[in-house]
């Protein structure tokens, strides 16, 4: 009897310093998330959201098909880069066919790539933006001044247009149009990738506003007043799974803008708790989202997803021997 009290007493005591460890855990787990989001004054939100902006060209069907795109990879651009979507339209974002799944169980590994933009003030773009988005169905413009400074904009709006437009789709990838993108690569490495709260890039750990006015991507105080960015991934290209997407554009109500999107993106995260994932090669630890500029190397460029600084008459270059040799590594 009283052996079995003891025993009791003893089990409590574990019990309650499970908890304690438990409880403690928790809190230091939650720690590096500072504040609980607090929304953004009607003013602060009206800034990034949909309803603020006007579709000028809208593709609304074109991602409802049975089945879904696996990928799709949204493109900011501005209206007079039609050199650079012209571009992107015969490389990475039509390979000659999608790779086939292993077993016919599994997804077709399809795409569908479309350009995200604001409006310039050139009426002489107009017509032919026209033209363009009749003859290939891929041109999503709203209504807001396209300038460097927006770039925040244009990301909550392409987020928005996925959760909207293309919530079937598997992952989203935001790629600049100055990017070589490996999709013989990208494709089957992200069939096995995580399909819920996933985000992986060339992951910046530990970035700081710059305070110095001269520098592109200053941020006041009074933009930003921390002294550190939570971790997030570089603009130049980046993968979520689709839900994501969603969840980005939901944050957003409580984010204020700063100029810079990929930052934007990641106190997005923050405050949905999510971290981004590393995408490092196996045996190297080589990043495999390059966002430095590398010289075209068939083989260096089997191994990587993304290399940065392509103008597009390098991209279509390196694009026709890539396509068609790039197994031969
Ligand atoms: C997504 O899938 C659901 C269920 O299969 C379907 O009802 C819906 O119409 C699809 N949405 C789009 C936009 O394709
Ligand atoms: C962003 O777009 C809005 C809406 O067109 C415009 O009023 C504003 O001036 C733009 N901001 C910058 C910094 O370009």
């Amino acid at each position: 009897m009283r052996r079995a009290l003891h025993c009791w007493t003893l089990v409590k005591l574990l019990g309650v310093s499970a908890v304690l460890v438990l409880s403690v855990h928790v809190l230091l787990r939650t720690k590096d998330v500072p504040r609980s989001p607090r929304p953004l004054t009607d003013a602060e939100f009206a800034l990034v959201s949909p309803l603020t902006y006007r579709f000028i060209h809208n593709q609304p069907a074109v991602c409802a098909r049975s089945p879904a795109p696996f990928l799709l990879f949204l493109v900011p651009v501005s209206p007079q880069e039609a050199e650079a979507r012209g571009a992107v339209r015969r490389t990475w974002s039509s390979p000659p066919s999608p790779p086939s799944p292993p077993s016919p169980h599994e997804e077709t590994l399809t795409t569908l790539t479309l350009f995200f933009m604001g409006v310039t003030e050139d009426r002489g773009q107009v017509s032919s933006l026209q033209e363009e988005s009749t003859r290939h169905s891929d041109i999503i413009q709203m209504d807001f001044l396209d300038t460097y400074q927006n770039l925040t904009v244009k990301t909550v709006m392409m987020m928005n247009w996925a959760s909207t437009f293309c919530p079937n789709a598997s992952y989203v990838m935001k790629v600049d149009a100055d990017i070589f993108v490996n999709v013989f690569f990208l494709l089957p490495w992200l069939r096995n990738s995580p399909r819920h709260d996933f985000i992986t890039g060339s992951v910046i750990g530990d970035g700081r506003p710059r305070r110095d006015r001269n520098s592109k991507w200053s941020l006041t105080e009074d933009q930003f007043p921390e002294d550190r960015f939570p971790p997030y991934v570089s603009g130049a290209g980046y993968v979520l799974s689709a839900d994501l997407a969603a969840r980005i554009a939901w944050a957003s109500r409580f984010v204020r803008v700063v100029p810079l999107e990929d930052v934007y993106v990641g106190l997005c995260l923050r405050v949905l708790g999510v971290r981004p994932s590393y995408a490092l090669a196996g045996f190297t630890l080589r990043n495999l989202f390059e966002i430095r500029n590398l010289e075209y190397d068939r083989c260096v460029f089997s191994r990587l997803i993304i290399v940065n600084g392509f103008k597009p008459g390098k991209l279509l270059r390196a694009w026709q021997d890539f396509s068609t040799r790039h197994n031969s590594c």
